[in-house]
């Protein structure tokens, strides 16, 4: 259980494939993130009008495609003809899966509202297929997703997003959650709220972390690992 959680590595986890060097959130960029030998990479998905899942990062189209609106409300066939960065369609959740085919592990981000149950139901239908609960880590900043999730599944690794909540909120809601892991904003880490995450076993995974002097605060205060736009500036 939780396999990807419980080793010692330093973890490096793609943010949106690897965004520093491709089109965030396209099949491009999570096959550079796996060029890269990232350990993870992380994704963003919304449910759309028609139930698919599909993996973006904006409640709407407007900033980095050649339509505008709310990506919930499209239809996939709308959708399906929408470029991303003049090229680049959006994926399905399950297109980002086959791509990765268990090479590192997928961690979710479920960010539009909704998005739990569909996105255990695609893991399960994985999970016959031969993928495993280990090949999946689940991310969000909202918790009613989070505790959906729990809900579906004691066995999927979590990791609750958070900003600038004050500690005592973010160690609470990560035990009612049975989460593994807390993935903070990175600026606001320091020696003691480190401290208190790991007094409490939960694995450090801060975003997003891209400056070579900022990766080696993060390292010197020993957290699990970085999520990071340039997966090839970890020094190991
Ligand atoms: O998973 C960390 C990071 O992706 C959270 O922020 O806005 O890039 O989804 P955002
Ligand atoms: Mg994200």
């Amino acid at each position: 259980l939780f396999s990807n959680c419980t080793s010692n590595k330093f973890i490096v986890c793609g943010h949106r494939g690897a965004m520093g060097y491709a089109t965030e959130n396209t099949l491009a960029s999570i096959e550079k993130a796996i060029e890269l030998k990232a350990d993870m990479l992380e994704i963003d998905v919304f449910k759309i009008k028609t139930g698919e899942m599909v993996v973006f990062h904006d409640d709407d189209l407007d900033r980095i495609t050649n339509a505008k609106g709310k990506i919930e409300e499209y239809t996939f066939d709308e959708l399906r003809k929408v470029l991303v960065a003049g090229k680049h369609q959006i994926p399905t959740l399950q297109e980002v899966i086959e791509t990765i085919d268990k090479k590192v592990v997928l961690n979710i981000e479920l960010k539009g509202t909704n998005t739990a149950t569909d996105t255990y139901r695609i893991i399960e239908e994985y999970k016959k297929k031969g993928w495993r609960n280990k090949d999946f880590f689940i991310s969000s900043f909202r918790v009613g997703e989070l505790q959906k999730m729990r809900s579906l599944s004691t066995e999927i690794a979590i990791g609750l997003l958070t900003y600038k909540d004050p500690i005592e909120t973010i160690i609470k809601t990560a035990k009612e959650l049975k989460a593994q892991a807390i993935n903070p904003y990175y600026k606001t880490l320091t020696a003691e709220n480190v401290a208190v995450m790991k007094a409490n076993d939960f694995k450090i995974y801060p975003w997003t972390v891209n400056e070579t002097v900022d990766i080696k605060n993060l390292q010197g205060l020993k957290v699990s690992g970085i999520i990071t736009d340039y997966p090839d500036r970890i020094i190991r």
